[in-house]
């Protein structure tokens, strides 16, 4: 049973509803804290309008030619402004030119990371990767324009026939005539020999030492840096034998051949694998001296 009377219950309600009731202080404190809120807000808002404003980008004029369609047969730069960002690479502005402006923007890309080959281009009068070079590293406007001593196709794109011949002149895959005694199935290798061709087989087949020679521009039938560094990696390779390595010697002497070059380097400095392309041209003219002297 309930001990308590009327009277003591009218005055606990009273207490609780002062108790509840905001008291002066506590709405100065809520509209101190909304102000605040509303001053960060405003304070956020101008900063992204600032940032937004401020935005960097990058000036990309890109060689345009589409000859098949009215109206762009006429070679043309195309200008676009880039929104920049940390480790933009000429390739990333690219995709971004096309993505944002110009579908019809053609050129070559697949792995993005320097392992195809197929995005080689002109980038501010040097042949480049488009994947591996830095819009930080570039002077602006940049140009980007399609590899010189090809033909364009359209845009950045160029026919790659004359170099695929090249390259396949000089038998580009291992042939042997001695395999190895018992069970062994696979051909070893010393470690010296690996040593000797290992920067030649890094070729991607990407032709931006073919575009930076002189001789290749002016003799169409030169095999070309590439070709003859795809015949210096083989020629070099001891599991392939004395008669196969005759053969090749012979492919690379011929009047087309290593001979042709003279030495200007712009093939190894291009190269973008680094390889010493230059040296492997010299040292296969060694070996075409050597193959050549006769002793009575
Ligand atoms: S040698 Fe170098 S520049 Fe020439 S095709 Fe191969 S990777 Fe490209
Ligand atoms: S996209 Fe493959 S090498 Fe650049």
């Amino acid at each position: 049973m309930s001990t308590q009377t009327p009277t003591q219950t009218e005055e606990s309600s009273e207490t609780d509803a002062e108790a509840d009731a905001p008291s002066k202080g506590d709405e100065r404190r809520d509209e101190k804290r909304r102000r605040a809120a509303e001053e960060r807000a405003r304070r956020q808002a101008e900063e992204a309008e600032k940032a937004a404003a401020d935005e960097e980008t990058v000036e990309l004029k890109v060689f345009r030619y589409d000859p098949e369609v009215e109206g762009k047969q006429e070679p043309r730069f195309d200008t676009f402004h880039v929104p920049f960002t940390k480790g933009m690479t000429v390739l990333d502005a690219l995709m971004y030119s096309r993505d944002t402006y110009d579908s019809s923007l053609t050129f070559r890309h697949s792995c993005r990371q320097a392992v195809c080959g197929s995005d080689a281009m002109f980038v501010n009068g040097g042949q480049k990767l488009a994947c591996k070079t830095q819009i930080s590293e570039l002077e602006e406007p940049i140009r980007v324009e399609p590899l010189p001593h090809a033909e364009v196709r359209k845009d950045l794109v160029v026919d790659m026939e004359h170099f695929y011949d090249q390259m396949e002149a000089v038998e580009p895959y291992f042939q042997t005539n001695e395999y190895p005694d018992g069970e062994l199935e696979e051909q070893r290798q010393t470690r010296e020999n690996r040593e000797k061709i290992k920067m030649s087989t890094r070729c991607i087949w990407c032709s931006a030492c073919m575009s930076s020679c002189n001789i290749a521009a002016g003799d169409n039938e030169y095999l070309g840096p590439a070709a003859i560094n795809k015949a210096y990696r083989f020629a070099m390779d001891e599991r392939e034998g004395e008669d196969i390595k005759q053969k090749r010697l012979e492919i690379i002497e011929q009047e087309h051949g290593v001979w042709r070059c003279q030495t200007q380097f712009s093939c190894t400095e291009v190269c973008p694998k680094d390889i010493p392309l230059t040296e492997h041209i010299q040292e296969l003219k060694r070996e075409a001296v050597k193959n050549n002297l006769k002793f009575w």
